[in-house]
């Protein structure tokens, strides 16, 4: 079997993390969420939830892949034994099942990138996102996302993903900072500032028991944890780098998109007096399409816009598939292309119904959301805390020094603080889902 491929450097490795990071979950969800949250008072929550929570659990699986440089499977099973390789079982269920709808989003966005060149949605958006939305013209364009995904991926580690990603991430950055640059020039946007940014605390300090969970699933959606993405890609590094400082990049990167996501989304809702509250899960693509169609030059912005969104979710889901197609290629001994195509044909397959049916998609997505990502962390934390423990803590402190004291003190906050607020968020995600 050939030699297992590594980055080809450090930033290589942060910024095929940050890509994964950086998806819809940032442009469109973040922004949303801390508008019905109490603005301000929510971002203030959730920058504590990505402190505590996300970033001592980024470095969970940090561990856990650079230590065994294994797929999640067989890194769980190395450490762990049969049954904790469950939990690794568990994370390429999910990345098959979560990347099966992901991938029809990434069809809906390649069409918007079109309508606007085309103007095809100007006359009427909430048509067009019908259209867009269900039917054999959304299997076709899901089909299309798929293959560009299945493209990168096959073409492996570095020269795929390390590549495609040091390409990706930067467009986006600098793209979205152009776009919040021209919208700070709109009419509206004082006032989507203020919608945006107004700290309410009396939100926060009413419905605490469900802002709360909402942050800290929004951090660990946002992170992308809890299907093993990180620890593939951890598992990819070689060297004693600090993690600590790689996580720290990562989780400042994927909120800076996501509150720069914010400055482009309400000034241009504003400016053409769209409620952003007006939700479902089509917001997003109507309500910011008729805003495109009313504005001078919205077409162009519509087209930077969804070409960044395209990007975004792209970078995504390159790190879905790498979770399953990594687990096969260290164990047969076949092609990388060969298995990257057989498994995106797969899911694009189990795609279809969410690409025929909106409520087939929501519902995707709510099990992966609610469900599958939350359950992932929560057996991750466990593990990580009671099982991999002391081993977790020397492998963190080969890039921080042998006898550092973050080591234990990031342990002792996973069995208690993570723990706690995970198994909570889980608790009420359920509980949800079954009302
Ligand atoms: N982090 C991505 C986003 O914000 C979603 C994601 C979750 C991607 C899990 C990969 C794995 O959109
Ligand atoms: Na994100």
């Amino acid at each position: 079997m050939s030699q297992r491929e590594t980055w080809t450097s450090r930033v290589g490795f942060i910024l095929a993390a940050v890509g994964s990071a950086v998806g819809l979950g940032n442009i469109w969800r973040f922004p949303y969420m801390s508008a019905e949250n109490g603005g301000a008072a929510f971002l203030v929550v959730y920058l504590i939830a990505v402190a505590l929570i996300g970033l001592p659990a980024i470095l969970a699986e940090f561990v856990i892949g650079r230590e065994t440089k294994k797929n999640v499977v067989d890194a769980f099973r190395n450490l762990g034994g049969p049954v904790a390789a469950l939990i690794g079982v568990l994370g390429l269920f999910t990345g098959f099942w979560m990347l099966s709808y992901y991938s029809v989003v990434g069809g809906w966005v390649i069409q918007y990138v079109i309508g606007s060149l085309s103007g095809a949605y100007f006359a009427d958006p909430g048509m067009y996102f019908g259209q867009v939305s269900e039917g054999t013209g959304t299997i076709l364009f899901h089909a299309i996302f798929m293959a560009i995904t299945i493209g990168i991926v096959a073409a492996g580690v570095e020269k795929g993903i390390e590549v495609g990603t040091k390409i990706m991430v930067p467009s986006i950055a600098i793209l979205m900072i152009g776009m919040a640059a021209w919208a700070f020039t709109l009419d509206g946007a004082g006032a989507g500032y203020d919608y945006f940014l107004t700290a309410d605390f009396g939100v926060i300090a009413e419905n605490y028991q469900s802002i709360i969970p909402d942050a800290v699933g929004q951090a660990l959606f946002s992170l992308s944890l809890g299907m093993g993405a990180m620890i593939t890609y951890a598992s990819y590094l070689d060297g004693d780098d600090n993690l600590l400082g790689d996580g720290i990049s990562i989780t400042v990167l994927n909120t800076f998109v996501g509150v720069l996501a914010g400055f482009v989304v309400f000034p241009l809702l504003f400016a053409q007096s769209i409620d952003p509250g007006s939700a479902g899960a089509g917001a997003v693509f109507v309500s910011l399409a008729q805003a495109f169609a009313e504005l001078p030059a919205g077409g162009i912005i519509g087209f930077v816009f969804f070409l960044v969104l395209l990007i975004a979710a792209l970078s995504s889901a390159i790190s879905l598939l790498e979770v399953v197609v990594s687990y096969f290629v260290d164990n047969f001994d076949v092609s990388r292309p060969i298995l990257t195509t057989g498994i995106g044909v797969m899911i694009f397959l189990l795609g279809v119904p969410s690409a025929l049916n909106i409520n087939t998609f929501t519902m995707f997505d709510n099990i992966a959301s609610n469900i599958l990502l939350p359950l992932g962390v929560t057996l991750t934390v466990i593990f990580v805390g009671w099982i991999y423990g002391g081993g977790a803590v020397a492998e963190l402190r080969r890039g921080l020094g042998k006898n550092s004291s973050f080591g234990p003190v990031w342990l002792w906050h996973i069995r208690i603080v993570v723990f706690a607020a995970v198994l909570g968020t889980l608790a009420l995600s359920i509980m949800t889902f079954m009302s």
